[in-house]
């Protein structure tokens, strides 16, 4: 793991666009795991002006997202394929046909399912972004979750939805469940880069760094992965020991 700690987030995402600008120009057919939540937003922010800058192009790009709520309809506020045209792919060249995020729709779970898990068995993810709950999950592997899982309908954590309740209208519109990547599926990927910020991730990451390697921290299998980059500002980072610093 390489670990890199800023002092401000302009450095942090800055350097995470530059690192993307970068992997994009030499190999513009790239496959990339996208998250969403509120960790990338800057990076896809950055994203849309460099491709405004014309720095960019996602013509030939190819992108799995990790999750998505299940029980909402896709034109819902809070779905993440919403989440993504008004984020990302709305605003860039990318060919929304090469865009897949698992459908969370309840009468076509099994189905979303097998596709999905069928689609990630034929793609190789070249880099992987990871956000990382307040509780350690990843995409929304929950605390539990084998490391050997691979695509599944789970059931959010209550922490998990009381951190997402600030995005709905109440604790009650938060769905209870969510179909994700599994673990497997994560750590298949050649590169991954995990961004933290704000005290609250504090005890996640160090966890995730530091801990133990336990189902009861998912993001602790990143240990393991031989290709793993985590940007961190200095709240996030705060409970690391000081030679990680
Ligand atoms: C999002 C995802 C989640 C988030 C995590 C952090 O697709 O899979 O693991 O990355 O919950 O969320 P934020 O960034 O909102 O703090």
């Amino acid at each position: 793991m390489t670990i890199k700690v800023f002092k401000t987030k302009e450095e942090l995402y800055s350097e995470v666009y530059e690192y993307y600008l970068k992997r994009l120009n030499k190999q513009p057919n790239i496959t990339l795991g996208l998250a969403t939540g509120s960790t990338p937003i800057p990076l896809y922010e950055k994203l849309i002006n460099g491709y405004n800058e014309k720095k960019v192009s996602f013509k030939e790009v190819t992108t799995f997202n990790l999750d998505e709520y299940v029980g909402i309809d896709s034109g819902h506020e809070q779905s993440y394929i919403r989440f993504m045209k008004e984020k990302l792919f709305g605003h860039v060249d990318i060919n929304i046909n090469n865009c897949f995020i698992p459908s969370g729709e309840n009468e076509k779970l099994e189905e979303s399912r097998i596709r999905y898990q069928e689609l990630l068995n034929n793609h190789t993810i070249d880099l992987q972004l990871l956000g990382i709950g307040s509780n350690g999950h990843i995409g929304f592997n929950e605390p539990g979750t084998p490391f050997d899982s691979k695509v599944h309908i789970i059931e959010l954590d209550e922490k998990t939805r009381i951190d997402n309740s600030r995005l709905f209208n109440s604790l009650d519109e938060v769905p209870t469940h969510a179909i994700t990547m599994g673990i497997k599926d994560i750590m298949n990927a050649k590169e991954i880069i995990v961004i933290a910020t704000g005290e609250n991730k504090a005890d996640a990451v160090f966890g995730m760094i530091e801990g133990p390697i336990d189902t009861d921290l998912p993001a602790s299998i990143l240990q393991k992965h031989p290709n793993v980059v985590i940007y961190l500002d200095e709240d996030a980072a705060s409970k690391l020991s000081k030679e990680r610093k």
